[in-house]
């Protein structure tokens, strides 16, 4: 095996995820890892409205503050901002809505009310950091044992054919990730970069990660979709697959301490009150069906919405990890 003139696999990765041109979305749609590539602010404005209630419950836990910071993380094309300022929350006054995006394509469809940001803002300051499937796409390494030692593993170029080749001994702390005699895994050091950085912006508040998560490191795999199907190698059809996997609780946990709650976004969304919207959709859909206009069309679209945001086998499924 080769190692001499290899480039990182994580620059790869980065490579295919990622499009300066045309944005994240412009390899194969929108991205995602289920097949069904739709994010929970995509679903309806339901998810937003439920966002809301939760920034003005952290505003208030917080002694309503004066300035009081959304930092919407992988904002997308501002769709959650657009649903949240939608739904009014009672901190509108004093909110100031960060929405970091890095593709440039992305942030020119942020409506003109969010303060446009390709990095996360430096704090100190009040406010709520969230992240809905962002760390899954940040870089990642992944590692596999050879020799009885785990290696990091790299791209290397023989006869135009992109090729795995082993490349250098884990460092003593990232190999404590993972049981003795572990054949592989992967190392998601920016997601834990990114993860401190945003808890030591926050003077008080929270930092919400929303994500696909599994809390043993050696259960994380690299995945790759392609065209909304399950694809191969990250190797193959360069530029085209999205390539992601499962956030490692354990190796975010070990580097900023537990998180204060851990639950599923079915459980979350239900603690801030889902089902009262629901029902109050579906009440009003029965009395307004016959008319059919805006609202009661609005009104049945809630009560789907919800079966999509709370379906466990899919959106409702995902982690929720809140650090305050
Ligand atoms: C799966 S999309 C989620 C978008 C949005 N949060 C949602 O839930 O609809 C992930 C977004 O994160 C952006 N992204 C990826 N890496 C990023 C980074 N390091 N900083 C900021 N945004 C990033 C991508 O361009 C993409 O728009």
């Amino acid at each position: 095996m080769e190692t001499e003139g290899s480039i990182a696999y994580d620059e790869v990765v980065e490579l295919a995820l990622y499009d300066p041109n045309h944005g994240f979305y412009a390899t194969s749609g929108q991205a995602g890892r289920r097949g069904d590539f739709i994010t929970s602010p995509e679903v309806g404005p339901l998810f937003g409205e439920l966002v809301a209630s939760y920034l003005d419950q952290e505003w208030d836990r917080c002694g309503n503050p004066d300035e009081f910071v959304f930092v919407d993380a992988g904002a997308g094309p501002g769709t959650l901002a657009r649903t949240i300022a939608a739904a009014n929350p009672r901190c509108a006054d004093v909110l100031r809505y960060v929405a970091v995006e890095i593709s440039d394509a992305q942030r020119e469809s942020h409506p003109p009310f969010v303060e446009s940001a390709s990095q996360l803002p430096t704090g100190p300051f009040d406010g709520v950091i969230f992240a809905n499937e962002l760390l899954d796409n940040l870089t990642f390494t992944p590692v596999r044992r050879h020799d009885g030692e785990l290696r990091t593993v790299r791209v290397g170029c023989e006869d135009d054919e992109l090729m795995e080749v082993v490349g250098d001994r884990l460092a003593a702390e990232d190999v404590s990730h993972f049981k003795p005699g572990i054949v592989g895994g992967v190392v998601q050091q920016a997601a834990a970069n990114w993860l401190e950085h945003a808890r030591t912006s926050l003077t008080q508040g929270s930092v919400v990660v929303i994500d696909y998560a599994r809390d043993r490191s050696e259960d994380v795999e690299v995945r790759t979709y392609l065209g909304h199907e399950r694809g191969t190698s990250p190797l193959v059809q360069l530029g085209s697959n999205d390539i992601t996997v499962d956030v490692d609780l354990a190796q975010l946990q070990s580097r900023v301490g537990p998180a204060t709650e851990l639950t599923t976004q079915k459980a979350f969304l239900e603690e801030l009150g889902i089902e009262d919207l629901v029902e109050e959709g579906r009440a009003h859909w029965k009395e307004n069906a016959a008319v059919g206009d805006l609202g009661a069309l609005k009104a049945r679209s809630r009560v789907r919405e919800a079966e999509a945001l709370l379906d466990p086998e899919g959106l409702g499924g995902f982690t929720v990890a809140t650090w305050r």
